[in-house]
């Protein structure tokens, strides 16, 4: 029988298909495991205005009647494109095996707003917009350690959202506490992509999140070595993300059935082999990001991965600024993380290219550096992960000589322990250990504007650096650091 579907979506389109078969009559929030949200996916480099929608419908709701279309009402008016949709099985719990539909929304132009609607047989089951990449201007946002599931998550990316960006840079530890599939659907989508409750704010569907890998996120939170397979539902990331390198998953040969097995192949894949898609670079407007894997597994003192930096770096478009975002902050106070600041080992390299910022999460606080150089004695690691150097800045907040200026913004949802509170190096410009908070970039080709911002939506901190960088760009003044 031929029924009529007439519907108004969000945007107040009048929205009208014959339906040739049963409609879908439930409510949406029964259709989908996982509800639409927005990636970068893996042609965003090569295809400029290129964005990937992922959704995650129950099993009862797969099938080949599904649809995605998309527009810019600046350039298509009422006319909706259809999208590229195609579909991979997916083995989200053990024994539950289920269809994920990726939708490809290419051909966006550049810095417009586009609205996009999911379609299952014939009935709109979901709509969203958000924000196609800028040429030139960028709004991104920086949050680390943020899935904890509870409120202080659900404040600071309350107050993210409210800052407008137009990507989130996640810098890892993006589910807790072994960001396992299950933590995933209790913590992270519930709170990021859900309407259930005060502690959720949904941003995933308008707001593409460009993962980091952390330590929790390969099920590794107390720092050992190699990822934890123990867990069927392990490495819920390569699940869900798809970086500009391709998706976030093992390779078809890790994929092996036997947990035994699996680990075995992943420890003689490292340090290239497994995620080398978790190494990745793209560049928002006039924002060059080079992403890195920090994970103790993956040993950044050896050349072929230096030169990949080095490469990455290089292919910034000229005038860009250059931003580099890992885990593992390398230049912390905190006594947990002391073994952790191996990552020094690059600073040479992000001086060399003319980095401006390197973002980290892993300490539960915020911390900004001086623009600093570190100057490396033997370049080594050492067995207890120190990496020995000399860091050289100035303190009255020119960038005359240039250097590096490090972040952590650590406190997207949980805040270090009061008991144990970090110290506070010769080069630390600015401290605050008792606020959630939040990163903030908007830059254009001239001036790159960072701010660090609580949950309630107070700068805490700021900094703002204008062409030429990095030789000759200069800092705001420093404000009164808090502790
Ligand atoms: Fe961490």
């Amino acid at each position: 029988m031929t029924k009529d579907v007439v519907l108004t979506d969000i945007f107040g389109t009048p929205f009208s298909l014959v339906d040739k078969r049963q409609a879908v009559s439930e409510n949406t929030d029964k259709i989908f495991i996982i509800k639409p949200y927005l990636q970068l996916g893996r042609h965003f480099n090569e295809k400029p205005g290129s964005l990937v929608l992922f959704f995650h419908p129950g099993k009862k709701y797969r099938g080949k009647d599904w649809l995605v279309q998309y527009r810019q009402p600046s350039v298509d008016g009422d006319n909706w494109r259809d999208a590229s949709l195609s579909r991979g099985r997916l083995r989200l719990i053990s024994g539950k095996r289920h269809w994920r539909y990726r939708a490809e929304l290419t051909g966006l132009s550049a810095g417009e707003p586009f609205q996009y609607r999911v379609v299952k047989a014939w009935t709109l089951v979901f709509s969203g917009e958000a924000q196609a990449p800028s040429a030139e201007k960028a709004r991104i946002a920086v949050l680390g350690d943020m899935a904890d599931g509870g409120q202080a998550s659900a404040d600071v990316a309350r107050a993210m959202l409210a800052s407008r960006p137009e990507l989130l840079l996640a810098v890892g530890d993006i589910v807790y506490d072994k960001g396992l599939v299950s933590e995933y659907l209790a913590k992270f989508f519930p709170v990021y992509n859900e309407s259930v409750g005060s502690c959720s704010v949904p941003f995933l569907s308008s707001l593409p999140l460009a993962p980091v890998i952390g330590n929790h996120d390969i099920g590794t939170p107390g720092q050992q070595e190699k990822p934890d397979f123990d867990h069927a539902d392990a490495l819920g990331c390569c699940k869900f993300f798809e970086s500009p390198r391709g998706n976030l998953g093992l390779k078809r040969k890790q994929l092996k059935k036997s947990l035994s097995s699996r680990r075995a192949a992943f420890i003689d894949s490292l340090p290239r082999g497994f995620f080398d898609t978790a190494n990745y670079s793209f560049s928002w407007g006039s924002i060059f990001v080079l992403v890195l894997d920090a994970n103790r597994y993956m040993d950044w003192t050896l050349p072929a991965l230096q030169r990949f930096v080095e490469r990455k770096l290089s292919e910034a478009p000229a005038g860009a600024w250059k931003i580099v975002a890992f885990h593992q902050a390398p230049f912390n106070d905190d006594f947990k993380y002391a073994g952790d600041q191996r990552m020094r080992v690059l600073s040479p390299l992000f001086e060399a290219a003319g980095v401006v910022l390197v973002f980290s999460g892993h300490c539960h606080y915020y911390a900004r550096t001086h623009a600093m150089r570190y100057g490396l004695t033997t370049g080594a690691v050492e067995k207890d992960g120190s990496v020995a150097g000399t860091a050289s800045f100035e303190k009255d907040g020119k960038r005359s000589s240039g250097g590096v200026t490090y972040v952590i913004t650590g406190a997207g949802g949980k805040l270090v322990d009061r008991e144990r509170m970090p110290g506070r190096s010769d080069y630390v410009a600015f401290l605050d250990t008792s606020r959630y908070s939040f990163s903030l970039l908007e830059a254009d080709a001239n001036k790159l504007e960072f701010k660090q911002v609580d949950k309630d939506g107070n700068v805490i901190d700021e900094l703002v650096l204008s062409f030429n960088h990095p030789a000759e760009a200069e800092q705001a003044p420093v404000a009164a650091s808090a502790q």
